[in-house]
């Protein structure tokens, strides 16, 4: 495999308290690094999931992965080019976030359909003639029916608004989804459906992915290669069998252990885990079709 997207040092730091205050008093500036010298690469195609505790730097990296970050050091690599400190419009669009409150990021006055084509129009990701006919694919593809279209992001369930988030940065046709919590605030169930939509984009079009989450299941679950973050930095990078059958790091162990599904990998075989048994089951899409 290729390595698409490489992050080398990146530092994110953020004032704490008064820099004027501490000159005054002859000290540094307060700051907390929440991006201590990250590298990272990542290969194209695969899931790459990060955990940690709250407060370690998933978000800082995860919007440092799509330019929203201040680096104060480092640099994001694309397919081995530079990506500036502003990003082209180029760049921009082949690193699309998803982010874990989807009514957050949709504006309630618009329709669906409204958001979808506003964005296709405005990054001309087809001719204008075809864009009706985009978004209706788009839809199709995040596996909603299209009459939704018409919806407003208040009538949509949780989940129907995550998927509206997923075609949204779909839209653009990026190389790469950077998925921060983006199933932490659904119900288990729906989880598992998102889940099983992120991983056949994957296989679909080839996506790349970068999940963030809190739940060791999910990763476990979704990923191919899992990395630990502590206090800003990556403490253990691996494939994700090796990680949670023999974590390297004493932190990964913690972490693992503060589990309660992970404690029982000692004492043989582990029962499936939800997000591994749902997924078996094949569970159907949530939500009825809403108008
Ligand atoms: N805009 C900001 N201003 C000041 N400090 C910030 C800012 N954003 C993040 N931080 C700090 O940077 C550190 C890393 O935050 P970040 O949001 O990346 O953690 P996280 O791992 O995503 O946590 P969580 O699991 O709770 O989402 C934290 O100490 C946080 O308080
Ligand atoms: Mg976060």
């Amino acid at each position: 495999m290729t390595v698409l997207v490489e992050a080398a040092g990146l530092t994110v730091a953020y004032r704490t308290g008064s820099a004027l205050l501490a000159r005054l008093r002859g000290r540094p500036a307060p700051e907390v690094r929440a991006l201590d010298g990250v590298d990272l690469s990542i290969e194209r195609g695969s899931i790459v999931g990060v955990v940690g505790e709250s407060g370690c730097g998933k978000s800082t990296l995860a919007r440092a992965l799509v330019g929203l970050a201040p680096l104060a050091r480092g640099e994001v690599l694309f397919e081995g080019e530079r990506m500036g400190r502003r990003r082209t419009r180029e760049q921009t669009r082949r690193v699309q976030m998803v982010f874990q409150d989807p009514s957050a990021s949709l504006d309630p006055s618009m329709t669906v359909g409204q958001t979808l084509c506003e964005l296709l129009r405005v990054h001309r990701m087809v001719p204008s003639d075809a864009v009706a006919a985009r978004a209706e694919d788009l839809m199709r593809r995040v596996e909603l029916p299209p009459a939704l279209l018409s919806a407003r992001p208040r009538r949509l369930s949780g989940g129907q608004r995550q998927r509206v988030g997923i075609a949204r940065a779909l839209a653009l046709e990026p190389d790469v989804l950077v998925a921060d919590e983006s199933v932490a605030a659904l119900d288990v169930s729906v989880q598992a459906a998102i889940l099983n939509l992120l991983q056949q984009l994957r296989v679909d079009l080839g996506l790349t992915i970068v999940f963030i989450s809190h739940d060791l299941a999910v990763v476990r679950h979704l990923c191919d290669r899992v990395v630990v973050m502590n206090g800003g930095r990556i403490v253990e990078d691996r494939p994700v069998g090796e990680l949670f059958d023999d974590p390297r790091h004493p932190y990964t162990a913690t972490l693992l252990a503060a589990a309660p599904r992970f404690a029982v990998l000692d004492r043989g075989p582990e029962p499936m885990p939800p997000a591994a048994s749902m997924q078996s089951a094949r569970i159907p899409r949530e939500g009825a079709p809403i108008g």
